[in-house]
């Protein structure tokens, strides 16, 4: 068995008058004419309608229901863990290409025929403009599908390489003993097809909770696999409300594994719950987080300064700033602050927020009402600091969608609570710093946040990228020189962090 050559997935640029760009406006218009869609529970192949929904709203017209799915319950999630188990008995017995090939095909189901309906369900249901939708739903998807097969396969291969006389050793990499929840989040449809695909490819099954803010994508992606020829029952993709189907799954001896991206404090809550119940688990579980970050951009003296205000609008604000990568925090030297400043306030003031649907809009609504008044607290909260000055944005209205424009804080204080905190939303704090204090900013940067996820240094001089690098080599897991904090690439740059951030990373090289 060999597998294809692995490649990262071109991205495609939907350009006006191109065919994909009519493509995925059929989709788009497909999908609306279709709301609410209704998605079911599917457990042992078998999709189950129950009295409960759970709705998703398009987040820039939150008057618009765009998909409705049965809410799981107790009885139902047990069926789903006896049923997982019932099929792991064949499933880890299916030799490893047999598994390989399902995801190599969903790969290609999900680069062809499924692209438009992909990028369509991310744009409407999680708020991403086109291109945001690429890199996830098309671009990365994609990848970590044919990737992990690489990666699976490097595993299988590993042997021992010292035999004593008259010995032959062998090892042998088997699946975990129960099975493995995954719990995804809504902002990157990728991690959502990711995180019940890897323990699967390597012969587990798993129970998967979907995020209710993603549930189109979501199923979409069960389709795929299903097309791909995944068995009933590998997979079971349980919606429902996350206490009670939490419970439910935690309570199982057979609970093997958690895969988890979300909040640190729901992470937390997790771990707990697990070490609570330890003493029921057949096996300890492995637990994987991906959890938060509060990202910074490092700008030293000698920084390229267009270069470096072009990444930071990007890193913090594209998908309205709502990934865990997404830079928030900034350190800009007193020498460089008037470009700085003004090359800033003119590319934001080219920011069109709006809904994804429009092609001009760079940001779209953020995902839900929880996550506005959120957001908007921060907003409050700087507008009344006597530290914080709002230099742009510092608007929202949430009457048709909930959109915030945005947000660029400057703070006399660099242990002010938008330094500091998590806010997931499109606010970016900056601390203008003395030039001559290099060193010394790099310390307080380090020191600043509880998470590490992903930073970056935009400095000319190579001395300055070097102490940043070894200041800062805690602060963070991604250390990107002279580019922006966000937009890990599969294959590439293995994504994780550490600290509050996360135990593990992934697409690793
Ligand atoms: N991989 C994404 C990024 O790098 C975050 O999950 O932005």
């Amino acid at each position: 068995f060999s597998l294809p050559e692995t490649l990262n997935e071109p991205m495609r640029n939907y350009e006006p008058g191109s065919s994909d760009r009519e493509n995925l406006i059929a989709a788009l218009e497909e999908f609306k004419a279709q709301a609410p869609i209704e998605i079911p529970i599917l457990v042992n192949g078998e999709k189950i309608h129950t009295g409960k929904i759970q709705e998703q709203r398009i987040p820039s017209d939150h008057q618009t229901i765009l998909a409705k799915a049965y809410e799981a319950d107790s009885s139902i999630v047990k069926k789903a863990i006896e049923g997982a188990l019932a099929i792991k008995s064949t499933w880890e017995t299916y030799p490893f290409n047999e598994r390989s090939t399902i995801f190599l095909k969903a790969a290609d189901l999900a680069a062809g025929k499924y692209r438009y309906k992909l990028l369509a369900a991310t744009m409407l249901g999680q708020g991403k403009n086109t291109w945001q939708a690429e890199i996830d739903s098309a671009a990365e998807l994609i990848d970590f599908w044919r990737f992990n097969n690489k990666y699976a396969y490097e595993i299988y291969q590993q042997q021992p390489s010292k035999h004593a006389s008259g010995v032959w050793n062998r090892v042998e990499y088997r699946p975990l003993e129960g099975f493995v929840y995954a719990i995804t989040p809504f902002n990157f449809t990728a991690i959502a097809g990711n995180l019940p695909s890897v323990p699967v490819l390597m012969g587990n099954v798993v129970l998967w909770k979907p995020s209710p803010s993603s549930l189109l994508s979501n199923w979409v992606i069960m389709e795929i696999l299903r097309e791909a020829g995944l068995p009933d029952g590998v997979i079971q993709f349980i919606p429902g409300p996350a206490e009670e189907i939490t419970d439910v799954i935690l309570k199982s001896p057979d609970f093997a594994s958690l895969h988890f991206t979300g909040s640190t404090h729901v992470f937390k809550n997790l771990w707990k719950a697990i070490g609570n119940n330890i003493d029921i688990y057949k096996s300890y579980p492995r637990i994987v987080g991906e959890t938060g970050g509060k990202n910074f951009h490092m700008v030293h003296k000698s920084a390229d300064v267009p270069n470096a205000v072009n990444q930071t609008i990007r890193g913090a604000f594209e998908y309205q700033g709502q990934k865990c990568s997404a830079c928030s925090r900034a350190y800009i030297p007193d020498t460089l602050w008037d470009e700085f400043r003004q090359l800033l306030l003119q590319y934001h003031s080219k920011i069109n927020v709006g809904s994804p649907e429009d092609f001009s809009n760079f940001m779209g609504a953020v995902i839900h009402e929880a996550s506005f008044e959120k957001i908007k607290g921060y907003i409050d909260w700087a507008a009344k600091d006597a530290d914080s000055e709002i230099i742009a944005g510092g608007t929202y209205d949430k009457s048709k969608g909930y959109f915030v424009q945005p947000t660029i804080i400057v703070t006399k204080n660099p242990k002010s609570r938008t330094m500091v905190e998590e806010i997931f939303g499109p606010v970016l704090t900056i601390y203008v710093y003395k030039a001559d204090e290099y060193e010394k900013v790099l310390e307080l940067a380090n020191d600043t946040s509880s998470y590490a996820l992903t930073g970056a240094v935009f400095a000319q001089d190579r001395s300055a990228i070097m102490l940043a690098d070894s200041k800062l080599r805690h602060a963070s897991g991604n250390f990107y020189i002279n580019d922006k904090s966000t937009g890990a690439i599969v294959g590439q740059q293995p994504f994780g962090g550490s600290r509050s951030s996360g135990t593990n990373d992934k697409g690793g090289i």
